[in-house]
């Protein structure tokens, strides 16, 4: 829908344009009209890491950083996260609409059933380094699928592309809790289709030498609640990557592949693994002044703090914090909540703090959470991966089915050298390093 416009005159010539505004933006090609002479190529905008760059239309998930509001297709998050559980929000995020029981029944039945790795890829996922990082293992044995499924190239195919998704929802946790069980030298748990989709992961994840694992329902429900708030999240850095890669056709698992690798990273997904390394380093209550001086003198960053998009309190650490006092009963409270909690009350009334709008994140609490529920740090990106697969799916197939789209390839400004003269390698003398 057309809003406004707005007109445009350049100083080079007096020469003046009007372009349409539509949803608050212009259309970056508008610009490519506005040219000093024939041979000039067109104005373009230069947006280093896309800070004010919208490169889709979406109608997945909102976000309002100013307000500190999240919904997905409309509904907020903290609604969510209260009624629904983690599947029939990931089916929310994939067809638009909340299921109805037979839908949801039909849903769950599928992505039980797609739960099982091929025993080649348990094969594969054995040759790793006995230390391996579980996120290393996680990127390439979902990349190692996309060879045991080459249909999944056929991406224009609807149903095809549901196949894929099954498979994908159902094997994460498998893969993760592989990945877990490996470092730890222990046996691989097949899944158990009589369980839920937490509770089955958590019998991969922990279960010993009992015939049938009994799932907590306390802890079931919390992960079920910490899937739901890591399910998607618009634009970030590995959703980005994920439409950037599947734009080339890519096959769903290559993509999420790659997709993975972005999250892995400290100032992504990462980030919930370096907040435990972060309050380790604290550690007691009484070192979070010391702490919280040296940042703000330019040594480092609070790590779970600060957003791209939230410049309030992100309404996922809200709801993590409750979650946390609930696993807190059954655990027994981990000492790391109380640095966390004297880190953000400093924080928050620090005008460096104040001023740049930097409030805790989802990784804050999060990492806490798994802590107490018995996992390394290593595994915690794991856990949020699980869960944003399903985001990322959903992105990816509003990408493939948008006529809008095309192969990702942003523009460059060159400011390196032009039309050098060559001097063949015998009179080139002595090279000066730079
Ligand atoms: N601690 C201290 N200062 C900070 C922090 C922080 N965590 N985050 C931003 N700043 C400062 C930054 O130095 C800059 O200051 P100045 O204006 O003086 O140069 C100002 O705040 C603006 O920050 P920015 O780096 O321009 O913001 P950005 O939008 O590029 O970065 C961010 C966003 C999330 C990468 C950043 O806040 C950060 O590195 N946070 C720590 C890592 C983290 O918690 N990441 C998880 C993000 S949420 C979940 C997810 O995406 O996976």
């Amino acid at each position: 829908m057309k809003e406004r416009t707005i007109k445009i005159v350049d100083d080079a010539n007096g020469l003046s344009y009007t372009l349409p505004v539509e949803n608050g933006t212009i259309r970056a090609m508008d610009l490519r009209q506005i040219k000093t002479g024939p041979d000039d190529f067109g104005l373009m905008t230069y947006d280093p890491a896309f800070t004010n760059t919208a490169s889709c239309r979406s109608a997945i998930t909102y976000i309002d950083g100013e307000r500190g509001i999240l919904q997905y297709r409309g509904y907020p998050i903290e609604t969510l996260a209260e009624h629904c559980t983690f599947l029939e929000v990931a089916y929310l995020l994939i067809f638009g609409e909340l299921p109805t029981q037979s839908e949801l029944n039909t849903w769950v039945f599928d992505i039980t059933h797609h739960t099982m790795l091929h025993e080649t890829v348990k094969k594969f996922m054995e040759g790793f380094r006995y230390n391996a990082h579980p996120m290393g293992m996680l990127v390439s044995t979902i990349a190692a699928l996309s060879t045991i499924y080459p249909e999944s190239k056929n991406i224009f195919d609807a149903a095809t592309r549901k196949h894929q998704l099954l498979r994908l929802i159902g094997k994460m946790p498998t893969i993760a809790a592989y990945t877990y069980r490996h470092q730890l030298g222990l046996p691989y748990v097949y899944p158990d289709n009589d369980l839920s989709y937490t509770e089955n992961f958590m019998n991969m994840l922990w279960k010993m030498v009992e015939p049938k694992y009994q799932a907590n329902s306390v802890m079931a429900r919390a992960l079920d609640i910490l899937f739901i708030l890591h399910a998607d999240h618009e634009q970030n850095c590995s959703t980005n990557t994920m439409r950037c890669v599947g734009s080339a056709q890519t096959d769903p698992f290559l993509s999420t592949a790659a997709a993975a690798a972005a999250l892995a990273g400290p100032l992504h997904g990462g980030a919930n693994e370096a907040v435990l390394t972060m309050l380790d380093e604290i550690g007691s209550k009484d070192k979070v002044p010391a702490y919280v001086k040296k940042i703000k003198e330019g040594h480092g960053k609070l790590m779970g703090f600060g957003h791209r998009v939230y410049k309030n309190y992100d309404p996922r650490a809200k709801i993590i914090k409750w979650t946390a006092e609930q696993v807190f009963e059954i655990t027994g409270r981990n000492a790391k909540l109380d640095i966390a909690l004297e880190l953000e009350r400093i924080a928050l009334q620090d005008e460096y703090f104040i001023q740049r709008k930097l409030y805790p994140n989802v990784d804050f609490y999060s990492g806490i959470i798994y802590q107490a529920m018995g996992f390394k740090p290593e595994m915690f990106t794991v856990l949020f991966a699980i869960p944003r697969t399903a985001g990322w799916l959903a992105q990816w197939q509003e990408m493939i089915t948008d006529p809008e789209q095309k192969i990702s390839r942003p523009r460059q400004v060159y400011v390196g050298e032009n039309m050098r003269q060559f001097v063949p390698l015998a009179e080139r003398g002595t090279a000066v390093r730079r």
